[in-house]
């Protein structure tokens, strides 16, 4: 089997087993604080998506939220997983949360999955092959008037309220776009970016599990990505994230509201 078929396969039986989870109290843990949260669950789909991807190709490397990770020397490929994508609205909600799973060699992007679990609807792009929503190819947004744009950020607090460095830019754009919304999971966001559903994508922090499958979702769907500051989005590195529906909105949002 493919690293792709594999993968899907995985993440198709990962997403079946979450539908059918139901939480005990005693489930849910706190890592590092009330707003940071963990279940059985999020650990059990790493170890399930882990002990899958590793026994078929035991050369390649896992970086996953819950657990270290694991390297060899000099890895074929690397797979970034967040099991939970949206742990919060899976413990508060049971929908708006992804498995998400991206497989890189080196800095070049091989594939990318996001599945909306209780949506039953998967994501996915292989590099040079477009995006696809299921069978339904995928196509971001044209938009560039700023005052149409609708943004998307999976944290309202630490994006517009909390203080830090461009907050006040922030604050700008999001009153200049059309509206905020927020899911509260970063991969279904970038997704949501993807297909057309959101103009624009902001995050001032995220993880390479949360971002590095739906990246290339975006990218294939005609996206673009970057950090706020304008520089390449790091692959092994938490950081800023900004998306836009195409290489000129992103460039115009870095203009007049990017970090120096
Ligand atoms: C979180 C979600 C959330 C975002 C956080 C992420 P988790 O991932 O994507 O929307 O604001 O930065 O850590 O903890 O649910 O996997
Ligand atoms: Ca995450
Ligand atoms: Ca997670």
């Amino acid at each position: 089997m493919e690293r792709f078929e594999l993968a899907e396969a995985l993440v198709r039986k990962a997403g079946a087993a979450l539908r059918q989870a139901r939480l005990e109290a005693d489930a849910v843990s706190c890592k590092t604080g009330h707003q940071d949260l963990v279940t059985v669950w999020d650990r059990r789909t790493e170890q399930f998506l882990r002990q899958g991807i590793l026994s078929e190709f035991p050369s390649d490397a896992i970086v996953g939220e819950e657990y270290p990770t694991v390297s060899t020397a000099a890895p074929e490929a690397v797979w970034y997983i967040d099991p939970i994508d949206g742990t919060t609205n899976f413990i508060n909600q049971h929908r708006n949360y992804a498995v998400s799973v991206g497989c890189w060699q080196g800095d070049e992007p091989l594939f990318g999955l996001v599945l909306d679990v209780e949506a039953d609807r998967l994501y996915h792009a292989r590099a040079g092959q477009g995006a696809w929503c299921g069978k339904t190819p995928l196509a971001a947004s044209r938009r560039k008037n700023i005052s149409e744009l609708l943004l998307f950020t999976p944290d309202v607090l630490r994006t517009f309220l909390q203080p830090g460095p461009g907050r006040q830019d922030l604050l700008r754009l999001a009153q200049d776009v059309r509206a905020v919304r927020s899911i509260g999971s970063v991969a279904l966001e970038l997704c949501a970016v993807a297909c057309g559903e959101a103009d624009l994508c902001v995050a001032t922090r995220s993880c390479p599990w949360d971002h590095n499958a739906a990246r290339i979702i975006l990218q294939e769907a005609g996206g673009a990505i970057a950090s706020l500051n304008g520089a390449p989005l790091p692959l092994n590195e938490p950081g800023t994230v900004l998306a836009a529906g195409s290489p000129e909105a992103l460039a115009l949002v870095l203009n007049e509201y990017g970090m120096e």
